[in-house]
């Protein structure tokens, strides 16, 4: 998110000073903001300052930008108390961790319609991005491998994917050096939908990336028709190419919302699966997911074998150290909230999304772009020609007023022209917040419409990073 008002880049070079109901008889009441302070402070002093900066980063119950759990029960917090010293990594010194973490990703391959889950492979990661990374990778193992046994050249792969992808995935091809072949969205085709895929998919195409809730405006991919354009291409050209789907928000939604939408494993071209534990799976930050539908899938030249009670685990990561206790916290969510659990949080949501977004539609300054029935997340645009005098990053501005983070944001390239509005509906965004919410929302319209020369527009924020 941008904080152009008040950005750490540009903070002055003056002390952090303490309140001085807190300062101790011959302890330091100033510290250096960029250099290391020359001695100790008490932990109650130090604990003060950095627990009034956090404060001002704002509410995250009233952040309606992030998709990124930010409430857990108590219970949940307690185990994440008593297990935030865990390495993952070491998988020898905690067995139990590292055996949850498996059974975590058998429970998604499971979900997710593996033909058989015994057969999956999978690991937990820091998030999606870190997911994507590595379902990227091995589409890239692959197609190196079937290439170079045909005698073929390898220099050139390229990746199929729309214009709407999370920014990971550029990433993703920047650091891999894969050509990415960016389809564009257009008013005709808001998300990829297979159309038009003939053109870019070649030779060299590692795979094709479907994205299940696109991030700007929540709304499904239609993964089963991508599959079957891809089916064409296969049947017309030869070329079998494989799929990835970011589920990172929608793989923890369309199980228990869309049972008949068929996306996951169900379609054989669909090699690998990625979610962000830490979003629809309802865990604090710092958790993803990917499952691969089997070991031809995953390349075994992309494994490394870490000793594990004597034995042999293999891993497949970017990173080596990264906390275990979000893998707990998520084990914790699985047992607790079964299937029917998730799937009584999740249309929660999506019932306070549907509220919302019919409200919303129903004010003659927004023209919906989605209405939050794929995941409950879901985009408006001002109506054409409703006004000159304001924009959706003045009314951003107004409802930051009252707390609310709402990012107003130009859609990808296609529709770059349009700026859309967004907002997230997580667990813990209550009917009862939502109301609130239109009340200030109303409020926040009424007092632009009644502006009667128009709201400065250069020098605006930049939006929202997604
Ligand atoms: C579709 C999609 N893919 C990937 C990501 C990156 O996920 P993470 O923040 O878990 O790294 C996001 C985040 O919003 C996303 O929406």
């Amino acid at each position: 998110m941008s904080r152009s008002h008040r950005t750490s880049h540009h903070e002055p070079d003056t002390a952090v000073e303490l309140n001085p109901l807190f300062s101790r008889p011959g302890e330091s009441t100033i510290f250096p903001r960029f250099t290391l302070p020359d001695g100790e402070s008490l932990p109650a002093t130090a604990y003060q300052v950095v627990h009034d900066e956090a404060m001002l980063d704002g509410n995250s119950r009233l952040n309606l930008a992030t998709f990124v759990g930010t409430w857990m029960e108590t219970e949940a917090s307690t185990l994440y108390a008593e297990t935030f010293d865990k390495n993952m990594i070491d998988k020898d010194e905690y067995p139990q961790t590292a055996l949850i973490e498996t059974r975590c990703w058998r429970m998604l391959a499971d979900l997710w319609n593996s033909p058989d889950p015994g057969k999956s492979i999978g690991t937990s990661t820091i998030g999606s991005s870190e997911a994507c990374m590595l379902g990227g990778l091995a589409l890239k193992r692959r197609w190196q491998h079937a290439r170079r046994e045909a005698g073929k050249p390898t220099d050139n792969p390229n990746l199929v994917l729309s214009s709407a992808v999370q920014v990971c995935w550029e990433k993703f091809c920047n650091y891999w050096e894969v050509e990415p072949r960016f389809v564009p969205v257009s008013a005709e085709h808001p998300v990829l939908d297979g159309h038009d895929l003939d053109k870019y998919v070649d030779e060299n195409t590692i795979g094709v990336v479907a994205i299940l809730g696109v991030t700007y405006t929540g709304r499904y991919e239609p993964v089963e028709l991508i599959s079957e354009a891809l089916d064409e291409i296969q049947a017309r050209r030869g070329l079998d190419v494989p799929i990835h789907v970011d589920g990172a928000s929608g793989a923890m939604v369309a199980p228990f919302l869309q049972p008949e939408t068929v996306w996951d494993f169900r379609l054989p071209r669909v090699a690998s699966i990625n979610t962000s534990g830490h979003k629809y799976g309802l865990v604090y930050p710092g958790l993803g997911w990917v499952v691969w539908r089997d070991a031809e899938a995953l390349p075994e030249d992309l494994i490394f074998h870490v000793s594990y009670l004597g034995g042999d685990m293999p891993t497949f990561a970017l990173n080596f150290s990264r906390p275990g206790a979000q893998v707990l916290l998520q084990y914790y969510l699985f047992l607790r909230l079964g299937f029917a659990g998730y799937r009584s949080v999740q249309a929660t949501s999506r019932d306070v999304a549907l509220y919302l977004s019919s409200e919303i539609g129903d004010m003659d300054a927004f023209t919906l772009w989605s209405d939050g029935s794929d995941i409950p997340v879901f985009a408006w645009q001002l109506t054409e020609g409703y006004t000159d005098n304001w924009n959706l990053k003045h009314l951003s501005e107004r409802l930051r007023m009252n707390g609310w983070l709402v990012p107003a944001y130009p859609l990808p390239d296609g529709l770059g022209e349009v700026t859309v509005q967004r907002i997230v509906v997580r667990n813990g965004f209550t009917r009862d917040l939502a109301s609130s919410f239109l009340a200030d929302l109303t409020k926040a319209v009424e007092y632009l419409d009644s502006l009667t020369s128009p709201m400065p527009a250069d020098k605006q924020p930049e939006g929202f990073h997604h």
